[in-house]
């Protein structure tokens, strides 16, 4: 093993990877260093001017092409924009990374409306679930591929009833996944996850950035917050040669919060 070895094992080279979710927080960092590593980037995110900006950094700061794509993850028409305008660009999409996620329906489960629950399935659970069976017809179920779920520690326990409805979301993202990774895994597809812990972008922001919340993250088994950089090395491990093997799997990065309640 030398320095050329380990290289080649991370490098994704020749690979596109398309990002939903990836004009900030952990969905553009995930695409910086994909980048980096020699990927070519298709970003997408709701709002033109913000996936425009992020594609002009990512292109200056990674050297890598990049395209950016408008598109709302829950509606259908920007579905098919989405992986029309990567296949025409590309020809291919070897790397899926589903990152999109809201919660709009904080509180309790007894007062959370309805429209609010539709849109929290429709942006975390259908529109990952859909973006890849898209992806799969398009490209991956001929020529194998890589798809990356970010989940969240929500997965896992019940957001102390104040988010219920993401939680259920979050935890039917990593069944989902699971699944996934058991049908598709003789097309040569890898299904896997990414669970971060409170990581500090702006949809944490109410649990680092307010009065009182000066020393959010002392308590942790290591005492600080994660940053976004935390998440990219685990997606860069899940999406390369070394992690090859790698199927199925929800990986926890949440600086021991479950292990310490
Ligand atoms: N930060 C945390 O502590 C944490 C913890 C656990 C899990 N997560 C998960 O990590 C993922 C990324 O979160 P983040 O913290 O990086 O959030 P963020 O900084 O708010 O970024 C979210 C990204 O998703 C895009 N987006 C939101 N709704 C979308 C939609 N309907 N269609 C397409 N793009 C959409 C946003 O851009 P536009 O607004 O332009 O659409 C933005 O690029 C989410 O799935 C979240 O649930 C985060």
């Amino acid at each position: 093993m030398n320095h050329e070895k380990i290289a080649s094992m991370f490098s994704l080279d020749g690979k596109t990877a398309l990002i939903a979710g990836a004009s900030r927080g952990i969905g553009e960092e995930i695409a910086r260093v994909y980048g980096l590593a020699g990927a070519k980037l298709v970003i997408s995110s709701r709002k033109p001017e913000g996936i425009q900006e992020a594609a002009a950094r990512l292109r200056e700061q990674t050297g890598a092409q990049v395209l950016a794509v408008a598109a709302n993850i829950s509606k259908p028409e920007d579905r098919k924009k989405l992986v029309d305008e990567a296949m025409a660009w590309a020809g291919r999409v070897d790397i899926l990374v589903n990152n999109a996620g809201t919660n709009p329906a904080n509180g309790p489960l007894a007062d959370v409306q309805e429209s609010a629950w539709d849109k929290i399935f429709e942006v975390n659970l259908k529109g990952p679930f859909i973006l890849s069976r898209m992806i799969f017809h398009a490209w991956m179920k001929e020529n194998g591929g890589c798809i990356i779920n970010t989940t969240s520690i929500a997965s896992y326990g019940t957001g102390g009833s104040l988010e219920g409805a993401y939680c259920i979301t979050k935890s039917a993202l990593t069944h989902l996944t699971q699944i996934l990774a058991s049908e598709w895994g003789k097309h040569r597809i890898r299904v896997n996850a990414i669970a971060p812990g409170v990581i500090k972008t702006r949809l944490s922001r109410a649990l680092w950035d307010h009065p009182g919340m000066e020393h959010a993250g002392q308590n942790l088994a290591v005492p600080r917050l994660g940053e976004v950089e935390d998440i990219a090395g685990a997606a860069l491990l899940l999406a390369s040669k070394a992690g090859e093997l790698i199927n199925g799997q929800d990986i926890i990065i949440d600086n021991g919060t479950l292990v310490s309640r």
